[in-house]
């Protein structure tokens, strides 16, 4: 069977009509990058996402908090540049804020209040809430501080 019966001739400036081989190629062609692009785009996107999340969480100098009138004693979580943080009023009237993940496996940490302490329950791991020095269990460093200033009725949370 001949599959040029209906390309016409050469040389009359035409291009000749596809063959049923070059109609499977491009085809595979197509199917391959198709492909290609299935499996790369989530990798692409997972990569891409990740950039972009640190280059925000990068950006993010400082987030000013209406805390003014938290109880002495007690704390308030809340998100810095994306991630868990802690504010702490104590009870002589002063302020301390960290990054609430612990530094042993990143979970959350919460402040005990009735033990003047930060605890982390996934391995009972301590901080001291004065300093965020580890004091004992796990964890193998202190937790990242944040600098803080009360302006204008607000509490400024700042990288250190
Ligand atoms: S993750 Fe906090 S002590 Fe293990």
């Amino acid at each position: 069977m001949n599959e040029h019966v209906n390309a016409p001739a050469d040389g009359d400036g035409t291009m000749p009509a596809p063959t049923r081989r070059t109609f499977v190629r491009v085809l595979t062609g197509m199917a391959g990058a198709a492909y290609v692009a299935a499996l790369g785009y989530p990798v692409y996107k997972y990569l891409g996402t990740a950039a972009d999340e640190a280059l925000q969480e990068a950006s993010v100098k400082e987030v000013a908090l209406d805390a003014a009138h938290l109880p002495l004693n007690a704390a308030l979580m809340f998100k810095f540049a994306g991630r868990p943080a802690m504010l702490i009023h104590h009870s002589d009237d002063t302020w301390s804020a960290y990054s609430a993940i612990c530094t042993h496996l990143g979970c959350t940490v919460a402040y005990e209040p009735e033990r003047g302490r930060i605890h982390c329950a996934c391995h009972g791991g301590v901080y001291d809430a004065r300093s965020g020095r580890n004091v004992s269990g796990p964890p193998p460093k202190p937790l990242t501080p944040f600098q803080t200033s009360v302006v204008e009725g607000k509490v400024v949370v700042s990288r250190a």
